[in-house]
């Protein structure tokens, strides 16, 4: 019998270890533990009936079509939606600027693959989305990070950083940002630093790839312009733009699709070619009808009203439970699903966790959203899928947990 999988694995897998937190997470199987880990939107917010009908509609009219191969770009009608989807938000794109993938991860992993050799510098915030440094890190790049600002990415030290890689023969392939509500910290980025970021993309020949799955999940504040359409604006061709509906509409379809000129699109498809060849029909009809006939508009806002308030628990829960002396402090995002908590610095939330899991609760540490030397005394805390009283007991256990470190 044939063992020795292990010396066949290629080289760029040797090290390959996945999403490792996400794995240690899913082995808590204990009904007791209240989770403020996963990025899940709340199955409160799905439009059950609706899937069922239009379930059922699809499947009644166009079954053999359903049933068969479709098109790797997405299917027409499904196209024709997004476009009118990005027209909310002032962006014109012609079906030549889509790709319809198979979520943000699959979005993610294309953008890796087109672009980076091993050893290829990405330049992206720290802390950043832990899917994507796990993404791109199949391809062996270097990771710069900056650390993030109040108001979302330190442009003055993203040009710093750039010009050093330059002299050093290292210019880096794409910069990632989520300037939206951004996974993990719930910053958002000023419209000064976008418009700073696309002069310093303008001036280097260095794309910007924007993810974006946040967005319309704004609770406070004024909503700011995406890059993408502040590039389109200015003429240029400088931003690819990944979008998914998981967090808008329900993740389980697994759709999305990235937004790009032409010929980025072009080298995109082939790569879908090569991977998962094409999104099934049925899930683009389902999501078509999600943005045509669900009255997207009534569940974004419902979605709006019914997160905001578990927002606004977990800010009165947690400065009840960490005055300011604790010398515990979180971000105040205006939207999005998560907050970011930093704890005093001897404080290891990597082994915080095993605590945690005792007391019943659960958290990400911080160190998963770093690309390289990753700090240890935050932790990403998830709002939206704990219920009001699981969010304000989950944090009453945290606290009790910390408060022995402290
Ligand atoms: C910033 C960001 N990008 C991409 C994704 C991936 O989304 P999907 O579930 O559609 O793969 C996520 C999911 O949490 C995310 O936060």
């Amino acid at each position: 019998m044939f063992h020795d999988w292990d010396s066949r694995y290629a080289d760029l897998l040797k090290d390959c270890q996945g999403y490792t937190i996400g794995k240690q997470l899913n082995l808590l199987t204990d009904p007791e533990i209240i989770s403020l880990a996963g990025g899940l939107p709340s199955p409160d917010v799905f439009l059950k009936d609706e899937v069922r009908q239009i379930s059922k509609r699809c499947l009644e009219d166009d079954i053999d079509r359903i049933m068969q191969y479709t098109r790797i770009q997405g299917e027409p009608a499904f196209v024709e939606a997004i476009n009118q989807f990005l027209k909310r938000d002032n962006i014109e794109a012609s079906e030549e600027n889509i790709l319809v993938t198979n979520s943000g991860q699959h979005g993610l992993d294309i953008v890796g693959r087109l672009f980076l050799n091993p050893g290829d510098t990405i330049i992206m915030d720290r802390p950043t989305f832990a899917g994507a440094i796990v993404a791109f890190r199949m391809e062996h790049p270097v990771f710069v990070g900056v650390d993030i600002q109040e108001d979302g990415s330190d442009i003055d030290t993203y040009r710093s950083a750039i010009i050093k890689l330059i002299d050093e023969g290292r210019k880096p392939k794409f910069i990632y940002v989520v300037p939206d509500f951004q996974n993990p910290s719930g910053i958002t980025m000023s419209l000064e630093k976008r418009l700073a970021l696309l002069d310093l993309s303008e001036e280097f020949k260095v794309p910007i790839v924007e993810d974006s799955p946040y967005r319309d999940l704004r609770y406070y504040g004024e909503n700011v312009p995406s890059i993408y359409s502040l590039d389109q604006q200015r003429g240029g061709a400088h931003v690819i733009g990944l979008y998914t509906f998981s967090k808008l509409f329900c993740p389980g379809f697994r759709i999305g699709f990235n937004i790009a000129p032409k010929q980025v699109i072009e080298m995109m498809l082939n790569i879908k070619e090569g991977n998962v060849l094409n999104t099934p029909k049925y899930n683009q009809d389902i999501c078509t009808a999600f943005l045509s006939e669900m009255n997207l508009e009534g569940h974004l806002e419902h979605c709006r009203n019914y997160y905001r308030e578990k927002l606004d628990t977990f800010m009165t829960t947690m400065e009840s439970l960490f005055p300011a002396e604790t010398g515990v402090s979180w971000t105040r995002p205006e939207g999005g699903l998560f907050v970011w908590v930093t704890l005093p610095e001897h404080i290891n939330t990597d082994e915080l966790l095993y605590e945690a899991v005792r007391h019943k609760v659960a958290f990400v540490p911080g160190s998963a959203f770093y690309g390289e030397n990753p700090e240890t005394n935050h932790m990403r805390i998830n709002f939206s899928y704990p219920s009001i009283d699981q969010l304000n007991t989950g944090l009453e256990r945290l606290a009790n947990c910390i408060k022995g470190q402290l």
